[in-house]
């Protein structure tokens, strides 16, 4: 018997689909560093699921910037504007407790997270998870229901440096940072609460990479290969520094939707590009990828 989700809207599978183990998925995209390119990651995840066919929930951790909930909205305008009929979501967003007592406030926002993330796992495929860019308790708890952590990483040691402390003189890695520790964290809490085998699976992709293979580029590969064996994650291909993953933002679109509803918008090679950059990563991830 397949152990690969059947699409909860009666499409079939693309054969290339991940093994599911029979139940949803919770991806989650997580950087402490702001700017990473997590909202960016999230709405091609999240859209890539939805035109393959699944049933798709989108968690927003960062509502108070709001950029899912926005791009969600724009989206929405669009189809009544043009009107279109795009796979959408089911969007959920919490805004951390404003409880005054600490304690109180934790307990508020994982009860919260808990109640949102048992009832969007039930009633979906996957659920994507968007969580902001500075630690926060909302977001640590969102860490530790990952099936899968995906982790944008700017081409640059000022990114990496909330991963890891480099040596500047040969690039070896001094120590893990406070995402790192933070992650390890979470994996240690979701252990505790469903048993010593459920782990996740980290996935750090690039992100905006420059299109010349550059010293820092080099430098950046030597110095995440060897953090990645250190500190436990897989390093994924990313997406190139491209205007095509950030201009459709106000459409609510991304280039996945271009082939597949009649948006009026061309497919240039840039696209086709780009395109081939999300299947590298959803493929990478072991997750479907589109046609
Ligand atoms: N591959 C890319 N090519 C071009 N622009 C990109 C790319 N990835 C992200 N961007 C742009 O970089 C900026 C930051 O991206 P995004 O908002 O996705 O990051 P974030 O990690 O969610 O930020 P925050 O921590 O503030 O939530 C945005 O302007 C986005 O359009
Ligand atoms: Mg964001």
């Amino acid at each position: 018997m397949s152990n690969t989700v059947a699409p909860k809207n009666g499409q079939a599978p693309n054969p290339e689909a991940m093994s599911l183990e029979g139940h949803s998925k919770v991806i989650v995209v997580g950087n402490e560093k702001g700017g990473s390119g997590k909202s960016t990651t999230v709405m091609h995840l999240m859209t890539a699921l939805l035109h393959a066919g699944y049933k798709v929930a989108a968690l927003d951790l960062d509502a108070r910037q709001a950029t899912l909930s926005h791009y969600l909205e724009n989206r929405r305008d669009l189809m009544a504007r043009k009107g279109l009929n795009l796979p959408m979501p089911e969007y959920h967003a919490i805004l951390p407790s404003d409880k005054v007592s600490r304690d109180e406030a934790r307990q508020e926002d994982e009860d919260r997270v808990e109640e949102a993330v048992q009832r969007l796992r039930a009633e979906n495929d996957f659920l994507v998870i968007d969580t902001p860019g500075s630690d926060n308790f909302l977001s640590r708890i969102g860490h530790s229901y990952a099936d899968i952590l995906v982790t944008p990483l700017n081409d640059s040691f000022v990114d990496l440096d909330v991963l890891a402390k480099i040596d500047p003189d040969n690039h070896n890695v001094i120590r893990p940072s406070q995402y790192a520790q933070m992650v390890f964290e979470q994996k240690m809490a979701r252990a505790k609460r469903e048993g010593l085998h459920k782990t996740f699976d980290w996935v750090v992709m690039r992100n905006r990479m420059g299109h010349l293979e550059s010293k820092n580029q080099q430098a950046m590969d030597q110095a995440i290969t060897t953090l990645a064996k250190r500190i436990g994650f897989r390093v994924a291909p990313g997406f190139s520094e491209r205007v095509i993953f950030r201009e459709l933002f106000l459409d609510g679109l991304t280039l996945l939707d271009l082939r597949a509803a009649d948006t009026g918008i061309r497919m240039s090679m840039s696209h086709v590009a780009a395109r081939q950059e999300v299947r590298g990563l959803l493929q990478s991830i072991g997750l479907p990828v589109i046609g």
